[in-house]
């Protein structure tokens, strides 16, 4: 085999609740993840040549070590003395620095890649264990799984068995926002703190969709709304065109609705502004 193609999805946190600060600097969270059908594709091919190289025509991708998905091929290739080329194409469809982790997806998607192309042999554990090490949205995606509890940083992962479809409008206004000012710009706010990932998950489960609705939510929305306070209009803008219910995914800026079909979604979207912003239709992968 002299390369490989594989998917590499976004997530939606249906329920992000941050349960307070760790000695180690980041925040002890306790979320719902949801693979969704917005993906990048990632190519993955042998070269003769010594280099592991990166190509993607988006603007915003890092084509160095600030790139996950190359972190993630340069940790294997020095742990397992592998002294071959590499190609890495990513096509990149997933908003950056959007609250979707598309970064961490194509990372979780090289080190499972690679570790059939190159014949590692490497266990699911320690597959999750790199995936750790690389950031803590990296994990949920080695499990073929379409909802997750994620618990620790985010990185401690049990799937769910929830068989539930969901469709979402997506809306990604066209502005990075960078995880690490979020989660400073948050205040801890502990007192009559809801289990909010307890409340959610028997409307997930069952498929009520109007239960779920009402039970989303996110602990970064303030810190989110603090950096920028118009995105407030984003959820209210979804909310009168019919959206069920909505919420931030992860560190913003993208906003999710539920909504009951593929049909109530392309009829939402028809009725949202798409100037600013980047629209999608997405569904549980
Ligand atoms: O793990 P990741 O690299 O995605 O995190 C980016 C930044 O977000 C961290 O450097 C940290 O500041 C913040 N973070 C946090 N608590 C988490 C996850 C991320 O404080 N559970």
């Amino acid at each position: 085999m002299d390369h490989l193609t594989v998917l590499s999805p976004a997530k939606l946190n249906l329920v992000l609740d941050v349960l307070g600060k760790r000695p180690d600097g980041f925040h002890e969270l306790q979320t719902i993840f949801e693979r969704i059908s917005l993906a990048d594709q990632i190519t993955l091919t042998r070269k003769s040549s010594g280099k592991i190289r990166i190509h993607c025509v988006h603007p915003d991708v890092p084509l160095n070590t600030r790139n996950l998905a190359f972190k993630a091929a340069m940790m294997l290739a020095r742990d397992f003395s592998i002294s071959e080329g590499l190609d890495i194409n990513i096509i990149k469809n997933i908003p950056v620095a959007a609250g979707l982790a598309g970064g961490s997806s194509n990372a979780a998607a090289v080190l499972s890649g690679l570790n059939r192309l190159w014949q590692i042999g490497l266990k699911q554990a320690q597959l999750v264990n790199y995936a750790a090490r690389l950031g803590s949205d990296v994990a949920f995606f080695l499990y073929n799984t379409s909802y997750a509890l994620g618990t620790g940083r985010g990185e401690l992962i049990k799937p769910l068995d929830v068989k539930t479809k969901l469709w979402h409008v997506l809306v990604t206004p066209r502005v990075k926002i960078y995880t690490k000012k979020v989660f400073a710009r948050l205040k801890l706010n502990l007192t009559n703190k809801k289990d909010n990932v307890n409340i959610l998950l028997p409307f997930l489960k069952k498929g009520d969709l109007a239960g779920l609705a009402g039970a989303l939510s996110n602990d970064l929305e303030p810190a989110i709304l603090s950096l920028r306070p118009d995105f407030i209009y984003l959820k209210d803008k979804l909310l009168d065109a019919g959206a069920i219910g909505v919420c931030f995914s992860g560190s913003g800026p993208s906003v999710f609705a539920c909504v009951q079909s593929q049909q109530h979604a392309q009829s939402l979207r028809a009725k949202f502004d798409r100037s600013y912003t980047q629209v999608f239709i997405v569904t549980t992968l």
